[in-house]
């Protein structure tokens, strides 16, 4: 199908999110696509095609696109009947130095970029994309893993060609000249060698052969088309092309388009036409640029009394002491007969999980577990009909959540999501879900999607347990101290200076302990993984209670211990605990109650909180774990917001 610049069908994406109307919007109209559960990169593309200078456009898309993780960058321009490529190890201000820096003499109105984020062969100058053919006349670039490169390639290598780089990639421009050289014009060529290929890709193919088009195919790693009047572009996310355009094209797998300036015609792999809606991105450009913070991360800490807020407005009913969520609502029968409900997320939405499970449990009384989904999708667990699964994930991309979505559904079980990217693989592959309406997340770190994580979670909490029999009145409390944490975000992030100076203090520590218990121990490995990430600095998490059987024999005056320890019903349980380190002379930082008169004796430094209910607690307890760790990569001088060797979005298994 066709979708010409003119009489664009738009749907608006994300309007109705926008307005808190919805949640998921009908999950089901992606259902019976064929998703491969299969690894993927977390490279990034762009793509313009028009009539500009592309070579400024690519740069400026691979720099909004170096959040996603990379370890080299290349561009490649088809101008001139030649194909120009340039790339370099690193990050895309080398490439950018490489150019000469504005200067250069590269220039061309059909052009694409690469960030590439190594799996086949080393990160370096070679193997950085865009790759090419024997004759230098196709050029790619590849998000995603040819898992049968190497019988493809000793099929080629037995036919004469010769390969300059390790990557899986280049095998599949070499594939692509040996179908062009049948005679197959190139969109054939790239359908036939597709259809020989076993593995994942988002992709994205020129060549001087046919020099006023690209060759774009989609197949487990997300892709679309951005629309423009006389220009189109390609790109990996909405990110990279933005300031552009808003109008875009979201190829679904196993589809493969042909975009020219003018005009895009979508059909699946096996030439079969494709009816493909031009839909409107409503991601503002402020929204991924810095705005005036040193970094992403800081600003994202700072963004979280409104995102907390986005999370629960029109949602959150205080006088009803209730919640209403639009992509639930279907799906309360489920919920309400659910025998349990299975929590499985990555990392910090792991975390976010294991809060989750506090809450169900005591609030709504759900039996609720909580698990790894790498161990999830592989340990073929039991699950049953009356099973919900709930996957948590800000990308909604990662990996090894979709094949526990995956393995979940294909149980049986009924699948909901929290997610925050709109669109995102996971929220449509869910049965159901809710967006937590965090805004992009720039920042490798996760900050503001975890709070919003745990509001949602909260706001699931109260519905169900009004919903299975708690009082209108219980559920006004409840939903007060619910709308009441913003403000409390905001009174927390004002204590900078003192969580600054712990930080100067502390920079050169070896190794951290965070000890918490109840809600606050997944806050305590929250803490943890927020330090190791962005400041390199060797720390664990622990329940409180646990540190006596094996991570005491750590403590000595070296080691910064940082207890979270609000006054709630167990805060007796880790004073005592807290007597234990100190007895080792261990350097205690306290996260504790405004009103709490007896901590001081106790800790080196107090970092006051305001109270809430308790399950509610670690929206609040993590913010200053956010900036003593943010301080601490500062005060060490790491790059804060791409750290080393992670990605954003772990698409890759
Ligand atoms: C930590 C972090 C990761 C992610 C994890 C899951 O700061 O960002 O641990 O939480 O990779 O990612 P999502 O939530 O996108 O599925």
């Amino acid at each position: 199908m066709t979708c010409p610049a003119d009489g664009r069908a738009f749907f608006l994406l994300d309007l109705m999110a926008l307005f808190h109307l919805v949640d998921f919007q009908t999950p089901y109209e992606y259902l019976g696509h064929q998703h491969p559960q299969k690894a993927l990169h977390m490279c990034g593309i762009i793509g313009y095609i028009g009539q500009k200078n592309c070579v400024p456009i690519i740069l400026e898309g691979l720099r909004r696109l170096e959040y996603r993780g990379y370890d080299s960058a290349g561009i490649a321009l088809v101008s001139k009947d030649s194909l120009s490529v340039e790339k370099k190890a690193g990050k895309v201000s080398e490439l950018a130095k490489h150019l000469g820096n504005g200067s250069s003499t590269l220039s061309g109105s059909l052009g694409m970029g690469h960030t590439r984020w190594a799996t086949h062969g080393a990160p370096n100058d070679v193997n950085a994309h865009p790759d090419w053919d024997a004759q230098k006349k196709i050029a790619i670039i590849h998000n995603g893993i040819i898992e049968n490169y190497l019988s493809i390639k000793t099929k080629l290598l037995r036919e004469g060609h010769v390969f300059h780089t390790d990557t899986d990639t280049e095998v599949l421009a070499h594939l692509i000249q040996s179908m062009y050289e049948r005679g197959n014009d190139l969109s054939t060529a790239v359908r036939l060698a597709l259809s020989e290929v076993d593995g994942t890709y988002g992709l994205v193919v020129m060549s001087v052969h046919e020099p006023d088009k690209f060759i774009v195919a989609r197949k487990g790693s997300p892709l679309l088309i951005g629309v423009g009047d006389g220009e189109n572009y390609v790109a990996s996310d909405a990110s990279a092309i933005v300031s552009h355009t808003r109008h875009v094209v979201y190829l679904e797998d196993g589809e493969v388009a042909v975009v020219t300036k003018d005009n895009i015609e979508t059909t699946t792999i096996d030439a079969l036409k494709v009816h493909k809606t031009v839909e409107e991105v409503t991601l503002e450009l402020s929204q991924i640029e810095r705005g005036g913070y040193d970094h992403f991360m800081l600003k994202e800490i700072n963004e979280q009394p409104e995102t907390i807020r986005n999370a629960m407005r029109g949602r959150l009913l205080v006088d009803e002491g209730n919640v209403k969520l639009g992509g639930l609502q279907n799906m309360m029968g489920r919920l309400l007969s659910a025998r349990r409900i299975v929590i499985t997320a990555c990392g910090t939405s792991w975390h976010a999980g294991l809060v989750g499970e506090y809450m169900l449990e005591q609030i709504a009384k759900i039996p609720t577990e909580v698990e790894y989904a790498s161990e999830f999708r592989y340990r073929n667990p039991l699950m049953n009909i009356d099973d919900v699964v709930l996957l948590i994930s800000q990308s909604g991309e990662t990996a090894d959540t979709l094949a526990a979505l995956r393995e979940a559904k294909g149980k049986g079980s009924t699948v909901l999501g929290i997610v925050n990217v709109v669109g995102s693989t996971i929220a449509r592959e869910s049965d159901g879900g809710v967006y937590i309406h965090a805004g992009p997340e720039i920042g490798v770190a996760s900050t503001k999607a975890f709070t919003s994580q745990l509001t949602v979670l909260a706001l699931i909490t109260l519905m169900l347990a009004r919903a299975r029999g708690m009082s209108q009145e219980d559920g006004i409390v409840l939903a007060k101290e619910i709308a009441s944490l913003p403000d409390k975000v905001q009174h927390i992030l004002k204590n900078t200076d003192q969580i600054k100076a712990i930080a100067e203090k502390y920079k050169n520590a070896k190794n951290f302990l965070y000890l918490g218990r109840g809600a606050n121990f997944p806050v305590a490995l929250e803490g943890a993984l927020k330090l190791k990430e962005i400041s390199y600095i060797h720390a664990e998490g622990y329940p409180a209670a646990e540190m006596k059987h094996g991570p005491i024999a750590l403590i000595d005056e070296n080691m910064p211990v940082v207890v979270i320890v609000p006054r709630d019903g167990i805060y007796d349980k880790v004073i005592s605990n807290i007597q234990e380190v100190k007895a080792r002379k261990g350097r205690i930082i306290a996260i504790a109650n405004e009103d709490d008169t007896e901590i001081a004796n106790m800790a080196e430094h107090v970092i006051r909180i305001p109270r809430t209910y308790g399950f509610f607690g670690p929206i609040l307890n993590i913010i200053p774990l956010q900036l003593l760790s943010y301080y601490m990569a500062v005060a060490r001088g790491t790059n804060v917001d791409q750290p080393r060797n992670l990605a954003k979005s772990v698409t890759v298994e």
